[in-house]
């Protein structure tokens, strides 16, 4: 599949941009300050959290599972059996201990925080797939 481009000059705080990349949906978030202090508190209830499983890229591998730690961006299906979560703000509270602000999968019920992280105790056993991006410029992302 081609790489796409996604202008993100117009993506606010706490926004999300679909984008479809290779017949998949991707995500594009910006995220706020509250959203990067809650992740913090997570460690201890996410099944994975260095993202150690073979799938992820290398820039996938630090506690923001991102390039730049306030534009997250991700595939956006389940790692159980590929259904598509919510983007939760404000909601996920009441699903999650903690969290305010997350990814919540409405067929079998798995949790990911702001960083795609799966938490502990849920069907999907890996994180978010985070795909190849690159950064040209401020705001366009090549996406693939
Ligand atoms: Fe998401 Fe099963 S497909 S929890």
């Amino acid at each position: 599949g081609a790489p796409v481009e996604v202008d993100i000059s117009k993506l606010e705080p706490g926004q999300l941009i679909r984008v479809e990349w290779r017949g998949k949906p991707v995500w594009v978030i910006s995220r706020t300050p509250k959203m990067l202090e809650e992740m913090k508190a997570h460690e201890g209830q996410l099944r994975d959290p260095a993202s150690e499983e073979p799938q992820q890229l290398d820039s996938a591998k630090n506690p923001y599972r991102s390039k730049r730690p306030e534009i997250f961006v991700a595939v956006g299906i389940c790692t159980h059996l590929g259904c598509s979560p919510s983007f939760l703000q404000g909601g996920f509270g009441e699903k999650v201990e903690g969290t305010e602000d997350g990814f919540f999968c409405p067929c079998h019920g798995s949790k990911f925080d702001m960083a795609g992280r799966v938490f502990q105790a849920v069907p999907a056993p890996l994180n978010l797939e985070i795909p190849p991006y690159t950064f040209i410029d401020d705001t366009t992302i090549i996406v693939g």
